[in-house]
């Protein structure tokens, strides 16, 4: 079986390639290097001792996209490709449009003149907006306050319509909550150009010296310790999530949302408290002003996932810690 992964250089595509290969699946990665570089896919070549195919090429593409798809028999495609930070997608709403969406229906596209109708969809839990916690996939999604945000529900609705005027498709939405963590070799993990927006990079870059302090947005929330709730997930729980959710879609037709979260929420002081643990290093934070924007809890109901595609989450905030600690130590620089 062979598996077409857009954005597969990236943090949760280059987990996800681990886990298909140690599966057996053979891997074609398709990336235009914008957030990642090409020596990672070598790193998930020398954990899995297993070789991928790989395409620099642009989902945007058509022609690059036709050229791939006309090479190789691709039987699913796992769609990672995509730009991701919340703030920068307010500054620059029509590059996350074009990229997200415009790349999204070339791939598309390109698929069905190709026959390759199976598709797993990188999502988020950002679709839920305002709804109460913990959140189910059964609940309306679309208020959504950034641009980002909506490229995600945007997509799960036309991958709705394309389902809905053609049910040869079969198509699964995995809503993810808030990856962290390493692969436990420290050979990939996350590794943000610039400074980072999201938690635990930041909170890694602290640690070993290449950032100050870190802010902690809001200590006045209405939560046990003043600070935000989440649901953080292993990336490498996330990604034999893909690897259940592979395994349904080639199994049948249809199209189905999946909450991918541990279902437990923990607060930001846990995770620093958890990470100083793991670091043995006094981490330096102060409590700031809120971060506009956030929600003040939110985590997910992960039932479906396990009743349905025999997911569950397994790995604890301890180990997602050691693992993003371990990674940070040994590339303290990030990967080149
Ligand atoms: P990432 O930036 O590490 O990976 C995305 C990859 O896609 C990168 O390698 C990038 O170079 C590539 N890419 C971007 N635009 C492309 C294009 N037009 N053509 C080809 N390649 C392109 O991000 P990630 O954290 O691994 O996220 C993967 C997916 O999961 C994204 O769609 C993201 O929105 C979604 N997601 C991420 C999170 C998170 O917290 N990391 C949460 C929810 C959803
Ligand atoms: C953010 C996005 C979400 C996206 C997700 C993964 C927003 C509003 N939401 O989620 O759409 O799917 O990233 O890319 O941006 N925090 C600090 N200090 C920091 C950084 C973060 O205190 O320097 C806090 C935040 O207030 C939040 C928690 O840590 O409570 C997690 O933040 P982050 O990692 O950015 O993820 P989300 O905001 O949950």
């Amino acid at each position: 079986m062979t598996i077409l992964v857009t954005g597969g250089a990236g943090y949760i595509g280059s987990h996800t390639c681990v886990e298909l290969l140690n599966a057996g699946y053979d891997v074609i990665v398709v990336d235009n290097y914008y957030n990642s570089v090409p020596e990672v896919l070598n790193r998930v070549e020398k954990i899995t001792g297993k070789s991928l195919k790989r395409y620099e090429c642009d989902i945007r593409d058509r022609q690059g996209l036709e050229k791939i798809f006309g090479e190789n028999d691709v039987d699913a495609v796992i769609h990672f490709a995509g730009l991701k930070a919340v703030g920068e997608s307010s500054q620059l709403p029509l590059l996350y449009y074009e990229n997200n969406i415009s790349g999204s229906v070339t791939l598309f596209e390109v698929m069905e003149k190709y026959n390759c109708k199976k598709i797993v969809f990188s999502s988020s839990a950002t679709v839920y907006g305002n709804n109460p916690i913990p959140y189910k996939e059964t609940m309306t999604t679309g208020d959504v306050s950034n641009p980002y945000g909506r490229t995600k529900h945007f997509i799960e609705q036309i991958l709705g319509d394309v389902y809905k005027a053609d049910n040869e498709w079969s198509i699964s939405l995995l809503r993810y909550f808030n990856p962290i963590g390493a692969h436990e070799s420290g050979l990939i993990g996350e590794d943000p150009n610039g400074i980072p927006n999201n938690l635990m990079p930041y909170i890694a870059r602290v640690a070993i010296g290449r950032l100050p302090q870190l802010t902690v947005f809001g200590g006045d929330y209405d939560t046990k310790d003043g600070t935000c709730i989440r649901d953080y997930i292993h990336v490498v729980d996330l990604a034999k999530a893909h690897l259940c959710a592979v395994a349904k879609i080639l199994e049948g037709t249809g199209i189905d949302a999946y909450n991918i979260g541990n279902g437990v929420g923990y607060s930001v002081l846990d995770i620093v408290h958890a990470f100083e643990k793991a670091s043995g290093k006094k981490l330096n934070y102060v409590i700031g002003d809120r971060r506009a924007g956030d929600l003040p809890a939110f985590y997910a109901d992960a039932t479906k996932a396990n009743k349905e595609l025999g997911w569950k989450a397994e790995l604890g905030i301890d180990k997602m810690c050691e693992d993003t600690w371990n990674f940070q130590t040994k590339n303290p620089e990030g990967i080149k």
